[in-house]
């Protein structure tokens, strides 16, 4: 296993309070190698004073090519479930821990593989940045990428689920990330929970 120490993201961060100035400068990170196969940054989207953030975890396949977050089958998933407890996306902030999609080349599939903890920390800053700028009342991890980006490295989904915690700035809340809805064998009981999981959460927004 590879430990490379990442120069990381910092030194990329423009000093501005401009969310559109912020994701233009992500496109010129090289803060840890995954930009290095990834087709481009896909930075988060949304309302810019959105009072709710969801983090994922990085751009997927498609996300990767079209060049925009949750655009893929996790964000169709996600979409729906929206649409049932009635939140519009448009008044959102949807972002990722990690702004490149990494994978594993297999013929000529791109097998998703999890970002690793040098490159969640090397892309912190921009998380970081996005979170002041946009300064939440809310932030919804989706998953255990996102929910380790915020609360650190032992942070656990399953401890979270169905609670918030209260940090300096704004409350964070937990849950599953819509892909692992997709995989899981009842898939009708997953979804199920992910939508009680979220109208738990924006009954607190
Ligand atoms: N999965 C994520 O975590 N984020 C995306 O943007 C797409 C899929
Ligand atoms: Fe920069 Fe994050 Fe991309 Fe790494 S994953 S190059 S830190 S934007």
């Amino acid at each position: 296993m590879t430990t490379t120490k990442y120069p990381g993201a910092a030194e990329y961060v423009p000093s501005t309070d401009d969310l559109a100035t912020l994701a233009a400068a992500a496109d010129a990170c090289h803060g840890c190698d995954l930009y290095r196969d990834a087709t481009q940054t896909v930075f988060g989207e949304g309302a810019p004073h959105a009072s709710t953030v969801l983090i994922g975890e990085q751009p997927g396949n498609e996300e990767d090519l079209d060049g925009h977050p949750f655009v893929g089958p996790a964000g169709r998933l996600l979409d729906r479930a929206l649409d049932d407890i009635g939140v519009d996306r448009k008044t959102l902030y949807l972002t990722n821990a990690v702004k490149h999609f990494r994978f594993e080349q297999r013929g000529k599939r791109r097998i998703h593989q999890q970002p690793r903890r040098t490159e969640i920390v090397a892309c912190a800053p921009w998380l970081t940045r996005e979170l002041d700028l946009i300064a939440p009342e809310l932030v919804i991890c989706l998953g255990a990428i996102a929910t380790q980006s915020v609360l650190g490295p032992k942070a656990k989904v399953t401890e979270l689920r169905g609670r918030t915690v209260e940090l300096e700035n704004f409350r964070v809340g937990a849950t599953v990330h819509p892909s692992s809805v997709l995989r899981a064998t009842d898939r009708t009981q997953a979804y199920a929970e992910f939508v009680d999981d979220l109208t738990h959460l924006f009954e607190r927004a």
